[in-house]
C-alpha cells in the first residue's frame, strides 16, 4: 500500500536543489499560508469527531500512549493543538498517561564551553502539538538534552523522572524505556517510523546491537524548573548515522507481523502499534543483523 505520508520524490528533489534561504523563505511566504487556507477550506474537524476516530483506532481508557503528529496533514480542527490534545485525555481518562516527544536541537555555549538545556525554556522541534503540550498544567518535561519526553497522567512524575541519570537516552530507566514497560500505544498522526522514536529502544536494550549509535558521555548544564542548575552528561546519536538510516524500512515487518494497524484519520492516516511489539520486532530483526542502519532488510 502506498504510504499517504511520506514526503513525494518531486518534493524531495525540488528541496535537494533549492537552496535552504530559498526554501525558507518559499516556506514563510506561499507554502504555509497556501497550505493553511487549503485546510481551512476541507472544513472543520471537532474534538467529539477526533475522539471518535481514536476510539476507532483502539485507544482506550486507562492507556498508555505516546503521540507524534503531524497537525496540518490532519486538516482543520476546530481547537488547534489544544483540541487534539484534550481529545487524547478525555479518552484515555485519568488513570491514562499522554507521551509525546519534547525533542530539542543541541545548544553549545562557547563561553562555558558545554552544552546546555533550559528544562523550562528550551522550545521542541517535534511540532506544535507537543509544543502546546509542553506548556499545559501538570505536564511534567523529561530532562535530556536532545530526546526530552513530556507527560500528563497517571505517574507521570514518575515517568519523566530521572533521564538525566541514564546511560543513553533510551537506557533502562528512562522513560523511553517505561514506554516498553508500560506497553504504551504509539500513535503516528500523518507521520511515519520516521518519527517513531520508540524505534531506539532496541539500541540500548538488545546488547549485542549491531552498530555503535551513541557518542560519548558529554557535559550539559541543565537548569532545572525551579531555576537551579546542575551538570549532567549524556549521550545522543553519533551525527552522521541519519546519512545511513531508513526507519520505513521498518513497515513491512510491522505490517507482516500484524504489529501495525493503518487507520485513515480525517485528511491523512493514523499508524497504529505498541512499544513491546516495535522494541520485539526489532530486537529480532537485529540477531538476523537486520536493522534500519543496514538496508538488508
Ligand atoms: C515536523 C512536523 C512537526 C511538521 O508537521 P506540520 O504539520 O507541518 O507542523 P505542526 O504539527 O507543527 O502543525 C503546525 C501547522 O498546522 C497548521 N495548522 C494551524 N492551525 C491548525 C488547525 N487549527 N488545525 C489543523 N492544522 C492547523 C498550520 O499549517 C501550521 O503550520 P505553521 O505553524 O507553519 O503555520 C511533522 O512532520 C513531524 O515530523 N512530526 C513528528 C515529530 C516527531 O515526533 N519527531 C520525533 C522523532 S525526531
Amino acid at each position: 500500500m502506498e504510504s499517504k505520508v511520506r514526503e513525494s520524490r518531486i518534493k524531495a528533489r525540488i528541496k535537494h536543489f533549492l537552496p535552504f534561504a530559498v526554501q525558507k523563505f518559499l516556506y514563510g511566504n506561499i507554502v504555509k499560508k497556501a497550505r493553511l487556507l487549503r485546510i481551512q477550506l476541507q472544513g472543520k474537524i471537532t474534538k467529539e469527531g477526533i475522539k471518535k476516530e481514536l476510539q476507532k483506532a483502539g485507544l482506550k481508557k486507562g492507556d498508555a500512549v505516546i503521540v507524534h503528529s503531524s497537525l496540518s496533514r490532519i486538516g482543520y480542527i476546530d481547537g488547534g493543538a489544544k483540541a487534539l490534545i484534550d481529545s487524547f485525555l478525555d479518552v484515555i481518562g485519568s488513570k491514562g498517561l499522554l507521551v509525546m516527544p519534547a525533542f530539542s536541537a543541541l545548544h553549545y555555549d562557547k563561553k562555558k564551553k558545554m552544552y546546555v538545556f533550559d528544562v523550562k525554556k528550551t522550545p521542541c522541534y517535534t511540532g506544535s502539538v507537543p509544543e502546546t503540550f509542553r506548556h499545559m498544567k501538570n505536564v511534567f518535561r523529561s530532562v535530556s538534552p536532545t530526546h526530552s519526553l513530556i507527560a500528563k497522567g497517571k505517574n507521570a512524575k514518575w515517568f519523566a523522572g530521572g533521564h538525566e541519570k541514564c546511560s543513553s537516552p533510551y537506557a533502562g530507566k528512562s522513560p523511553f524505556y517505561r514506554l516498553y514497560e508500560l506497553d504504551a500505544k504509539i500513535f503516528l498522526i500523518g507521520v511515519d517510523q520516521l518519527a517513531n522514536s520508540s524505534i531506539h529502544i532496541v539500541e540500548d536494550r538488545y546488547k549485542k546491537f549491531p552498530f555503535k549509535v551513541w557518542t560519548k558521555p558529554n557535559k550539559v548544564l541543565v537548569t532545572f524548573n525551579n531555576g537551579s542548575k546542575k551538570v549532567i552528561y549524556a549521550r545522543w546519536h553519533l551525527p552522521n548515522l541519519y546519512r545511513i538510516r531508513d526507519n520505513n524500512m521498518l513497515e513491512k515487518h510491522f505490517l507482516e507481523e500484524n504489529l501495525m494497524g493503518i487507520f485513515p484519520f480525517f485528511g491523512t492516516e493514523l499508524r497504529v502499534i505498541k512499544a513491546r511489539d516495535v522494541a520485539d520486532c526489532m530486537e529480532r530483526l537485529a540477531k538476523k543483523n537486520i536493522t534500519i542502519y543496514s538496508t538488508k532488510g
